[in-house]
């Protein structure tokens, strides 16, 4: 077993990434009824770092984020590693994971309504973590949780709130109290503003942003919505049916993706918190495909405008697609200097120079 730090590990000073994921599998059930929900996929995270990860429904994306702190169900398997600071979070001992979970890294879900207590005042509810960590006094955790709450900007008095008393932007604030309450290196919002209206959601994003920023934390935000997370994130991974399909810096991705799957949730999400968008994104028609029964080749190629016969039968993987870009399509052509874009007109020069 590697050595334990303790958790309060100052950042490593090597090239080790804060977050390094590599060919990950998920798997629900087995047999013929299983569900290969993640198939390899590969994410690394430096500490200051914001990773996006887009996708619509169904591609994946919750189940990675459960994964990360090992919060899946029984019925999953998983392969892969997971390394959090070089710890490998799939191999850990229980006693290690909880001391992870909170303290190492802590989940944002979407929904706070379901994910707080209705009948425990929110006050206590963040103090929780903090005395399950040992890490303080009941007194003690209390003036932490009032702190906490004014660093998400509400009122240390609303710690005597319960859940129904605050509205659903105070709730999601309070989350991210709570997921700041044992000084985590890493923040994983899943959909953390998908159920609040576009002003609020701006707010929230922003509220993240300064946070990860100010602490120096990295940063995992998932979300269907490319166009917050091009505005929040530095780096965007796309998924879809399970996979990385395309990665690389954010405005990049947003602004000109190489996969016609990134090509077409960016057109989708025209503006961010468009929430008509969610089940139907505009211009993609039909959905992703059920992980029980994926199509052969490239799994987007029953949906894709630019596909060529030979996708219904030739998997793809990642592969360069410019600087620090990869995507998974075979018409990324990484050496092209001009080339026709897979969604018409001439892309620039994608020289990996
Ligand atoms: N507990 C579970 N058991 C079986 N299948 C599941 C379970 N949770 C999710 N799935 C399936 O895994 C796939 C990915 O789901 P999910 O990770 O929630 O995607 P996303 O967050 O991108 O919408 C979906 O097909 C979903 O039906
Ligand atoms: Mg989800």
């Amino acid at each position: 077993m590697t050595a334990v730090k303790t958790e309060s590990a100052p950042k490593p000073e090597t090239g080790q990434p804060l977050l390094d994921v590599r060919n990950l599998h998920v798997t629900y059930g087995s047999g013929a009824s299983s569900v290969p929900a993640v198939r390899g996929v590969d994410l690394r995270v430096e500490a200051g770092q914001k990773l996006g990860i887009a996708g619509e429904s169904g591609c994946g994306k919750s189940t990675l984020a459960l994964a990360l702190l090992r919060l899946l169900p029984a019925s999953a398997t998983l392969s892969g590693e997971i390394l959090l600071d070089g710890e490998d979070i799939l191999t850990m001992k229980w006693g290690r994971l909880r001391a992870v979970r909170w303290a190492g890294a802590s989940i944002v879900f979407q929904g706070a309504m379901h994910s707080l207590n209705a009948v425990h005042r929110i006050g206590d509810q963040i103090a929780e973590p903090i005395l399950l960590h040992g890490r303080a006094t009941p007194a003690a955790a209390h003036r932490r949780a009032g702190e906490l709450l004014e660093q998400v900007g509400l009122p240390a008095a609303r710690a005597d709130a319960y859940p129904h008393e605050l509205s659903g932007g105070q709730r999601q604030r309070v989350m991210i109290a709570m997921a700041l309450a044992c000084d985590p290196r890493l923040i994983i919002a899943d959909e953390p503003t998908t159920a609040l209206d576009v002003m609020i959601q701006a707010q929230i994003l922003r509220l993240i942003e300064q946070l990860v920023s100010d602490q120096d934390l990295g940063l995992i935000m998932i979300s269907h919505d490319l166009a917050v997370l091009s505005d929040t994130c530095d780096r965007l991974s796309v998924m879809y049916a399970g996979r990385v399909v395309e990665e690389g810096p954010a405005k990049q991705v947003y602004e000109n993706a190489r996969h016609p799957y990134g090509s077409a949730l960016s057109a989708a999400f025209p503006r961010i918190g468009d929430l008509s968008s969610r089940h139907a994104p505009r211009g993609l028609p039909g959905d992703p495909p059920d992980p029980s029964a994926l199509p052969s080749g490239c799994t987007f190629h029953p949906r894709c405008p630019a596909a060529l016969d030979s996708c219904a039968t030739e998997d793809q993987e990642l592969r360069p697609a410019g600087p620090s870009r990869r995507a998974a399509c075979v018409l990324v052509e990484p050496e092209a200097t001009v080339t026709p874009g897979p969604h018409g007109g001439t892309e620039e020069a994608r020289s990996t120079s």
